[in-house]
């Protein structure tokens, strides 16, 4: 290699492997039982898996929100993005199903350590409820940018129901909407079933009443609901 050329990419050096690798610190002491620490590395990787996929699907819902309006619309590519975080949603109901295998004496044993450290701390959470429209006084710009696309078709959301074949693209652009809807939903779902699984009615390490603060949120945490709604019209 002469002194110019650049060191070969590498596959670990692409991914930043060493950072991703070493960013689980476990914090039960080695002096608990080898499963404690186990079960606790789990937790911390189940975290941060989510955390990396909140990343993604912010970028693709943004992604949408940016190439739908009118007039240079671009509905086929905006539908891949809608499509991938549906899809990512959907994974995202499967790793919380993950924790089914973290068993109540597992998780108690490593509980302590965490503190007041709590899910109810994640920024990036707060932004996908804002993306989707369910925080935030502004709305959703992805939904936002799927009705100013409406619009400029001359088209209302019974319409679009009515006449699939009409609104093409569009149409199906409201049905991966949908998806990103119910699959939001699911995953806050399942988020309480597996709370109960875990700790029971114990308060939250947040300070929140835990499972039954959880079950209360699930009322509002349906995404897009003039696309539930305009069902009920046709
Ligand atoms: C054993 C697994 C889990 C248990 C027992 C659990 C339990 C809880 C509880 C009790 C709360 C209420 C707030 C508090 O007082 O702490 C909460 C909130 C939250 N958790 Fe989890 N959680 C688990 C896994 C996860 C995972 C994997 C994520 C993914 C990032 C997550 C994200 C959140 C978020 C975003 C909130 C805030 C919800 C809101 O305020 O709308 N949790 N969790």
């Amino acid at each position: 290699m002469t002194e110019q050329e650049e060191p070969k990419l590498t596959y670990g050096g692409y991914l930043d492997l060493d950072a991703i690798l070493n960013a689980q610190h476990p914090l039960a002491p080695e002096s608990e039982a080898p499963g404690v620490r186990a079960a606790e590395h789990f937790f911390i990787v189940t975290h941060q898996a989510f955390e990396l996929w909140f990343k993604q699907l912010l970028l693709d819902l943004d992604h949408a929100a940016t190439i739908l309006p009118p007039p240079h619309s671009d509905a086929e590519l905006a539908l891949d993005h809608l499509q991938r975080v549906a899809s990512i949603l959907r994974l995202l109901v499967q790793q919380m199903v993950l924790f089914d295998n973290l068993s109540p004496r597992s998780f108690l044993a490593f509980r302590p350590y965490l503190g007041s450290a709590s899910g109810s701390e994640s920024g990036q959470f707060r932004e996908v409820q804002r993306a989707l429209g369910l925080r935030g006084q502004s709305g959703s710009p992805a939904f936002n940018a799927f009705t100013a696309a409406l619009e400029a078709r001359g088209l209302s959301l019974e319409d679009t129901y009515r006449e699939p074949s009409k609104a093409g693209v569009l149409y199906r652009v409201a049905e991966a909407l949908v998806d990103v809807s119910e699959q939001f939903w699911q995953l806050c779902a399942v988020h309480v079933q597996i709370a109960e699984r875990t700790i029971g009615q114990r308060p939250g390490t947040g300070g929140t009443t835990g499972v039954s603060y959880l079950a209360e949120g699930l009322e509002s945490a349906k995404a897009f609901p003039e696309l539930w709604a305009v069902r009920t019209r046709l």
